[in-house]
C-alpha cells in the first residue's frame, strides 16, 4: 500500500488480510495494518517494525525506502509483537543499528529477543530529543496506552506525532480506503485500550501542547486533516463519556423468548420516543462490537435468561468484558427470564453493582418463560425509567 507522508518520512508498513483473529480474539473481516515508518535525513530512523506475519513484505518496503542506505536508529515505541515482531530481523540486517527506547523497553525487550543490546541502546526519558539532521524526535512517555513501555514520538520539523497504538484502527489500508474512521477505531479503542482511559487522558494533555499536522499511528490510516475530530473522539472515549444518546439492549436468549421480550422492549422505547435503540444478540453477534456500543451510548439494558443458578453464559462473558474494560458512568436496566427460579438478574446485578458510577434503573423486570400481555406494563415501566 502506497501511503504518502512526505519526501523524508515514508510509510513502510504492511497489510495483513489473511489474519483470522487479531490478538487471537477480534474478528477483522477487513484485516489489519501493521504500520511502520522511516525518516530519511542525515541519519535514518525506523519507527517501529511489524508483526512477523508481515516481516517479508516489510523488509522489502524498508530496503526500497533506504535505497542502499543503512538504518541508524530503530525507535521502539511499543514492544507488543504486532509491532516488535521484526526487531531481530532489523538487527540482523543492520547490526550497527541503535535501538531507541525507555528504561522499561529495555527491561522487557530481552524477554522477547535474544539480541545484543550492549552498545546498541539509547535509553530515553520524557522530553529527550534525538536529532536526525533537519528532523528532530522528542520522546513522550505514554505508559499504559496499552502497555507500560509505550512511548510516542513527536517530529518537530514536519509536526508529526507518531502515536503508537493511539488513534489506531482495525482494517487493512488497501481494503478500507475512504471508509468511516470512527466505526472500527472505536471498536479497536474500547476493546484494546479501553481500560486505560486515565493514561490516554494524560497523553492527550501532553499532546495538546504540541502543534500536530499529522498523526502516524501503528494501525490504520495516517491522519492529516481535521485532527480535532480524532482528538475530540479520543477525549470523549478516554473520559468514559457517552458519544451518543441512545440505548443498547444486549440480550442473551436460549430459545428466543428473552429475545422476543428484548425486541418488544425496543419497540416500546421507540414508541415512547427514544432517540436511538440498538438491539444485539450476545450469542451470535461480535462481542467486541457490542462492547463498542455499550460505551458509545449513554444507556444500556441487559436482558438474559437464567441458567445453572446464574445467568446465560454469553451475558456473563459480556459483563465480565465490560468490567475488564472499566465500563462506567452509565444508566443500566435489567430484564431477566426464568422458568422455575429466576437467577439472571441477581447474577447480572452482582457484576454491575461493582462498576464505577453505574446506576441500576428500577424496576428490574422478570418474565417467566415467555412474554405475556401481563408482562407489558413492567416493560412500559422500565422503558419510562430509561427515558
Ligand atoms: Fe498494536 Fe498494543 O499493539
Amino acid at each position: 500500500m502506497d501511503v504518502m507522508i512526505s519526501d523524508a518520512v515514508k510509510y513502510i508498513g504492511v497489510d495483513d488480510t489473511a489474519i483470522d483473529l487479531f490478538e487471537s480474539q477480534y474478528v477483522v473481516p477487513e484485516g489489519v495494518s501493521y504500520n511502520s515508518y522511516i525518516i530519511l535525513d542525515e541519519k535514518t530512523a525506523v519507527m517501529d517494525t511489524v508483526d512477523k506475519r508481515g516481516m517479508e513484505q516489510w523488509e522489502k518496503n524498508l530496503l526500497a525506502a533506504l535505497d542502499g542506505r543503512k538504518v541508524d536508529y530503530l525507535v521502539v515505541q511499543h514492544l507488543e509483537p504486532d509491532h516488535a515482531g521484526s526487531i531481530a530481523r532489523l538487527v540482523e540486517l543492520f547490526p550497527e543499528v541503535t535501538l531507541v527506547g525507555n528504561a522499561k523497553t529495555f527491561s522487557m525487550l530481552p524477554q522477547f529477543f535474544d539480541i545484543p543490546l550492549e552498545g546498541h541502546m539509547l535509553t530515553v526519558k520524557e522530553g529527550d530529543t534525538l536529532s536526525l539532521g533537519e528532523h528532530t524526535l522528542t520522546f513522550v512517555m505514554a505508559p499504559m496506552v496499552h502497555w507500560p513501555e509505550v512511548m510516542v514520538s513527536y517530529e518537530s520539523k514536519e509536526k508529526i506525532l507518531f502515536s503508537a497504538d493511539g488513534f489506531g484502527k482495525f482494517g487493512a489500508l488497501s481494503k478500507t480506503e475512504g471508509d468511516d474512521w470512527a466505526c472500527e477505531a472505536r471498536r479497536y479503542y474500547f476493546n484494546i485500550v479501553g481500560k486505560y482511559g486515565a493514561p490516554v487522558q494524560t497523553l492527550l494533555k501532553k499532546a495538546s501542547k504540541l502543534e500536530i499536522a499529522t498523526i502516524c499511528p501503528l494501525h490504520g490510516p495516517v491522519l492529516k486533516e481535521d485532527l480535532g475530530y480524532y482528538l475530540g473522539l479520543y477525549n470523549t472515549w478516554s473520559s468514559y463519556q457517552p458519544e451518543d444518546k441512545g440505548i443498547l439492549i444486549a440480550y442473551a436468549s436460549i430459545h428466543g423468548n428473552t429475545a422476543e421480550a428484548a425486541n418488544k422492549l425496543a419497540d416500546i422505547l421507540r414508541d415512547k420516543g427514544a432517540e436511538k435503540v440498538v438491539v444485539s444478540d450476545l450469542a451470535r453477534e461480535d462481542m467486541a462490537e457490542v462492547i463498542e456500543d455499550a460505551f458509545r451510548y449513554d444507556r444500556m439494558i441487559v436482558a438474559a435468561a437464567s441458567y445453572d443458578g446464574g445467568v446465560f453464559p454469553c451475558m456473563q462473558d459480556f459483563l465480565h468484558h465490560l468490567q475488564a474494560k472499566a465500563y462506567q458512568k452509565r444508566k443500566v436496566g435489567i430484564l431477566e427470564n426464568g422458568s422455575w427460579a429466576p437467577t439472571a438478574a441477581r447474577s447480572m446485578k452482582g457484576i454491575l453493582e461493582g462498576l464505577k458510577e453505574v446506576t441500576i434503573v428500577e424496576p428490574v423486570v422478570t418474565i417467566r418463560s415467555t412474554l405475556k400481555d401481563s408482562d407489558i406494563p413492567g416493560l412500559e415501566q422500565l422503558a419510562d425509567a430509561m427515558l
